[in-house]
């Protein structure tokens, strides 16, 4: 199954994980220090892979207007009912339906590491971009997809027993508070995006590297990275 279908398979249990408040690094941390990400409001902004639709929301109440769009159907109908005066379509991200040079602001929240044609959903937003217009994009740091951390302790070893540099599908299932939820993802090196912004012809202008700040000191995800923060600007 491609990892758009296994999203749509995996949609109730998605939607029930991401709007328990607290439940997720959204919540705890995540969301603010994306928002640090991004250009100014107001700016009309396209959200690629917006889920159940938890960031459009939130990007509304601070001043941006925003359309939505998922690969997941039953994602849209739930970011719909959530919000009805709301713009949220069902396409791929690799075949937007959205005229050239038409957005100042495309953002990419956790979604590119699930899409399957990463390279053409990078250059799709490139093409609706506006020029001096910007990609902001969230992922989970390839250096976090590349391996595990041995065990739980905070001193615990993070070892790579494959390649970082080869892609591959994984599936990451977790179990929290009586919910579960499945990420259907690949793990892609750093380099594969870096060749895809450039293929697009954007030019990146921010990169910051995501540790959980609720980890104690010294703590695992205090000493690697969760995820990767990026701001790309299409050259006018
Ligand atoms: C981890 S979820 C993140 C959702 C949302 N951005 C959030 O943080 O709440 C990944 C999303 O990517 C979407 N996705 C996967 N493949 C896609 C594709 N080809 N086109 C559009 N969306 C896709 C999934 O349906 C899912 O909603």
């Amino acid at each position: 199954m491609n990892m758009r279908d296994a999203w749509e398979a995996e949609a109730a249990n998605w939607i029930a994980w991401a709007r328990t408040p607290g439940h997720d690094s959204y919540w705890r941390f995540h969301a603010e220090r994306f928002f640090e990400l991004l250009p100014p409001a107001p700016c009309e902004t396209l959200d690629v892979g917006c889920g159940e639709g938890r960031l459009p929301r939130d990007l509304k109440q601070r001043g941006y207007s925003v359309t939505g769009i998922d690969g997941s159907a039953t994602l849209i109908e739930h970011a719909r009912s959530a919000d009805p005066a709301g713009d949220y379509r069902v396409a791929d991200a690799a075949a937007l339906q959205i005229g050239d040079a038409s957005v100042p602001l495309v953002t990419a929240f956790m979604s590119l590491q699930d899409i399957d044609d990463m390279p053409a959903a990078v250059r799709e937003t490139a093409r609706v971009l506006v020029p001096g217009g910007r990609l902001c994009l969230a992922i989970v740091h390839p250096i976090n997809s590349a391996g595990a951390f041995e065990t739980m302790e905070p001193d615990a070893a993070f070892v790579i027993r494959g390649s970082y540099f080869e892609g591959r599908r994984y599936e990451d299932t977790f179990e929290r508070s009586g919910l579960k939820i499945t990420f259907y993802s690949e793990h892609r090196p750093i380099q594969d995006y870096f060749a895809a912004i450039e293929a697009a012809g954007l030019l990146v202008e921010r990169l910051v590297e995501i540790p959980d700040p609720k980890d104690p000191p010294g703590n695992r995800w205090q000493r690697l990275p969760l995820f990767l923060h990026l701001r790309a600007v299409k050259p006018v």
